[in-house]
């Protein structure tokens, strides 16, 4: 199957001989991979041109976790996510939730930002006598850049310099942040630094009464950054401890929340635990982020270092029980989108974000880490009474059992037989084996 030579020009070739130039078996895994192809051609195609090289589509269940109370409004969320229980146990948090006063959320900054790096061999006094001067040509010539962003309410909202010469002689930036309204805005983010990184390399060169090396500014690069600690939202849910009673059956609320606020604890004072529990967290915030066509790559990267602020990674929630009440909390940096990019080209991220009521890029904030609480909370719950894989495993079992290729009798009698039994591959494997056995 696999072809172990360079493959040159593979960008210029067609679908058909790209399929050829990777296999030996070209039909057979071009009829495989033509069966994962849209019959409607204006969608593959726009399907198509989303990435390069494309060949045929992955495709991800798309599902929803109903019944999300958020600060009073209903969402039902969507979800894409190959894993299974995450919906599942999202949906069990937004029922309990539902009944217990919701969730609330709210966002506390919306403000994004991008570096221009640079090399300057003058003194920092120097460049800070230059700075307004520098700013204003900085504004001036983005102008027209961020003339719809201003209309829409954002754009530039500040630049400053930051100093790291300390760190990397002679070392730079430009320090810009932006409001950049409902759109993630990494274009437009992106197009201003590098109009900022020429205005700048043009202002050093002409400027009246600078030395040879004054002059010099050598640019290093031009980008945004995934790190938005200012583009912050808090989730959170609370209650009585009382209302907690029988969570778990012969758990009382009391137990049940000191419990809880024990295994929270430890996954901010443990990396181990810390990393599986943020994990937790973005199983929920990822599968919305997909399914709302926004980077959930640039979320977790984020995230994690925001959740290593203080120089310990730890976790991204807090809980606490004070006056027989019980608070679990979420904060987290999310730069999200609701127009632009993907959420407008993809169909499904199109229908996600109508699903949810066309919401803007705050609410979609608050809804996304609602979710990630809603699946950290299922988690922690799960852990603290039942272990986790009582519900894992019911879910994984229809997983082991499509792997097995079981038919619908032998899903049916696999269901029945495991409903009060530990799920593992070996015991599902011997099951359907003695199955088969029987009916030869
Ligand atoms: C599994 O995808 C996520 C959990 O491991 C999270 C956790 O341990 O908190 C269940």
């Amino acid at each position: 199957m696999k072809r172990k030579s360079i493959i040159s020009g593979f960008s210029k070739l067609s679908r058909e001989e790209k399929v050829a130039a990777l296999t030996d078996s070209a039909d057979k895994i071009k009829s495989k991979l033509d069966s994962f192809r849209l019959q409607n051609k204006e969608q593959q195609d726009l399907l198509d041109e989303i990435s390069e090289n494309t060949l045929s589509n992955f495709y991800l269940p798309f599902g929803v976790a109903p019944n999300f109370l958020i600060n009073k409004n209903l969402y039902h969320i969507p979800m894409v996510i190959e894993e299974s229980s995450v919906i599942a146990a999202a949906s069990r948090s937004a029922k309990f939730w539902a009944n217990h006063g919701g969730f609330h959320a709210r966002v506390i900054s919306v403000v994004k930002s991008g570096q221009v790096h640079f090399l300057w061999k003058g003194e920092k006094v120097r460049l800070l006598d230059l700075l307004p001067e520098l700013k204003y040509e900085l504004y001036r010539t983005t102008k027209e850049l961020t003339r719809n962003m201003r209309q829409r309410g954002g754009g530039i909202q500040n630049i400053r310099l930051v100093d790291l010469s300390h760190e990397m002689e002679n070392y730079y930036q430009l320090h810009v942040d932006f409001d950049t309204v409902d759109s993630m805005g990494a274009n437009f983010i992106n197009s201003c630094l590098e109009q900022m990184a020429q205005t700048m390399k043009k202002f050093f060169k002409y400027y009246q009464d600078l030395d040879d090396i004054e002059r010099e500014c050598e640019i290093i690069m031009s980008i945004l950054s995934n790190y938005t600690p200012d583009c912050l939202v808090e989730s959170w849910v609370e209650c009585d401890i009382r209302e907690l009673d029988n969570i778990e059956p012969g758990m009382s609320g009391k137990e049940f929340a000191e419990k809880f606020s024990k295994a929270s604890k430890i996954a901010e004072v443990d990396v181990f635990r810390a990393a599986t529990h943020n994990k937790g967290i973005f199983n929920g915030i990822d599968a919305v982020a997909l399914a709302t066509g926004n980077d959930f790559r640039a979320i977790e990267a984020n995230g994690h270092v925001w959740a290593a602020k203080s120089g310990k990674y730890k976790s991204l929630t807090h809980a606490s029980v004070s006056n027989n009440r019980f608070k679990y909390k979420l904060t987290i940096p999310l730069s999200l989108g609701t127009v632009g990019g993907l959420t407008s080209l993809h169909p499904l991220a199109k229908f996600g974000l109508e699903l949810l009521g066309k919401p803007s890029a705050k609410e979609l904030m608050m809804i996304t880490a609602t979710a990630g609480l809603a699946n950290n909370f299922g988690a922690l719950r799960s852990l603290v009474t039942t272990g986790i894989q009582y519900g894992h495993m019911k879910m994984h079992l229809s997983n082991l059992l499509n792997a097995l290729k079981a038919d619908y009798e032998e899903k049916k009698q696999a269901l029945e037989y495991f409903a009060h039994k530990t799920v593992s591959y070996s015991e599902v494997e011997s099951f359907i084996k003695s199955i088969r056995t029987k009916l030869r």
